[in-house]
């Protein structure tokens, strides 16, 4: 039986290219769907859903039997590690995760790696369940939320804000934000390991707070640590592809994929085609960029621009994962996604 470095995703992360791109989408497993609110609705609360593996598996294979997607996501949570280092993580109804807000470094206390395994085994069991469900080679991407992301939610104790507290000690506390990230590099590190171990075929880091960063600051909080986690799993034997996802990084990019060592990048809504491919080196895999709320709209713009994102990096021969910008959003309506999809099957 072939193996997932036979199928069309992995085969993309490693530089081939092919006559349709592989399309997964971000957040594929979620709200939009009704039958994931049906189930969501069973468990008490996001957390407890993430850890209970029977409904994190059925969560990952519900958008599979809708769609033809070319790769699963692990369903689980970016701020779980946190978790895993008791910072008080709850998710509320109507306003995201919160926490209790970092005041000083040392209210981070290093994790030990056997903590995180503990608590965030059901994850992994969630990884094996999928493994034994999934067809043979079906490929299944593990993640985490990359350092600075993380470092943002545990010390503004949420997300959705303009980072001013974790920039401020990015100029008057760089060591304090240093400890931090380091903190948060190893946890993440043997987090994915641990994924690794249990199955998944791929890894992708989640970025999502790199945008409006100063270019001086940029290489210190969020490449550096990125290649830190891409080396220590190299160095541990993980030769699984990884996608970094800088969101709104911009002209950072070029020094971003370089820097890291990832194998791929993730590509926002925002980023300009013409520079990603004038500014990669030849033949460097992306994986986007198409606006969620183009999905959400749905119709001929949106055929128009997934054919535009297609052929762009098809003139310049790069390989291309097709993928949102960012997450879908709840009010996707799923005929979007099905068009959407039969729009690049008819591709080839
Ligand atoms: O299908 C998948 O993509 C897999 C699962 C997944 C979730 N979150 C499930 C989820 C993944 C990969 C994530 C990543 C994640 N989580 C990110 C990075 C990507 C991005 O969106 O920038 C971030 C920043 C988070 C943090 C997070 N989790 C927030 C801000 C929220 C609340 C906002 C919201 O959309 O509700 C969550 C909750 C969350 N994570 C939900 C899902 C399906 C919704 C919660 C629910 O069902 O009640």
């Amino acid at each position: 039986m072939a193996g997932a470095e036979d199928s069309l995703f992995i085969k993309t992360l490693k530089g081939e290219t092919s006559k349709r791109p592989p399309v997964w989408l971000m957040r594929q497993a979620g709200r939009y769907l009704p039958e994931y609110r049906e189930i969501r609705a069973r468990a008490k609360g996001f957390l407890d859903f993430c850890y209970t593996p029977s409904l994190s598996v059925e969560a990952t294979l519900q958008p599979l039997r809708r769609y033809p997607f070319d790769a699963a996501i692990l369903f689980a949570d970016i701020l779980l590690i946190l978790d895993a280092m008791d910072r008080g993580l709850r998710f509320e109804t109507g306003e995201g995760p919160v926490l209790e807000p970092l005041e000083k470094a040392s209210d981070l206390e290093k994790v030990s790696a056997n903590k995180v395994q503990d608590r965030l085994s059901p994850v992994m069991e969630t990884v094996s369940r999928l493994k034994e469900k999934l067809p043979k080679g079906f490929p299944l991407i593990g993640f985490a939320g990359a350092p600075w992301t993380v470092a943002v939610y545990a010390i503004e104790g949420r997300g959705g804000t303009d980072k001013s507290k974790p920039k401020l000690w990015a100029y008057t506390r760089p060591d304090d934000l240093k400890f931090v990230l380091d903190i948060i590099t190893d946890a993440t590190v043997e987090y994915l390991k641990a994924q690794v171990d249990a199955g998944v075929d791929a890894l992708m880091l989640f970025d999502s707070w790199a945008e409006n960063l100063p270019s001086n600051v940029f290489p210190w909080i969020v490449t550096d640590p990125t290649r830190k986690i891409v080396e220590k799993l190299r160095a541990d034997g993980v030769t699984v592809p990884i996608i970094g996802f800088a969101r709104g990084s911009g002209a950072m990019l070029p020094a971003y994929a370089a820097g890291t060592g990832v194998n791929a990048v993730g590509l926002d809504t925002g980023q300009v085609l013409e520079f990603v491919n004038e500014s990669l080196p030849k033949g460097f895999p992306v994986q986007g960029q198409l606006d969620p709320l183009s999905l959400q709209a749905g119709g001929q713009q949106m055929l128009d621009r997934t054919t535009e994102i297609i052929d762009a990096y098809r003139a310049d021969n790069r390989p291309l994962v097709f993928n949102l910008g960012h997450g879908i959003n709840p009010h996707v309506p799923p005929e979007h996604v099905e068009q959407l999809m039969a729009h690049i099957q008819a591709m080839g």
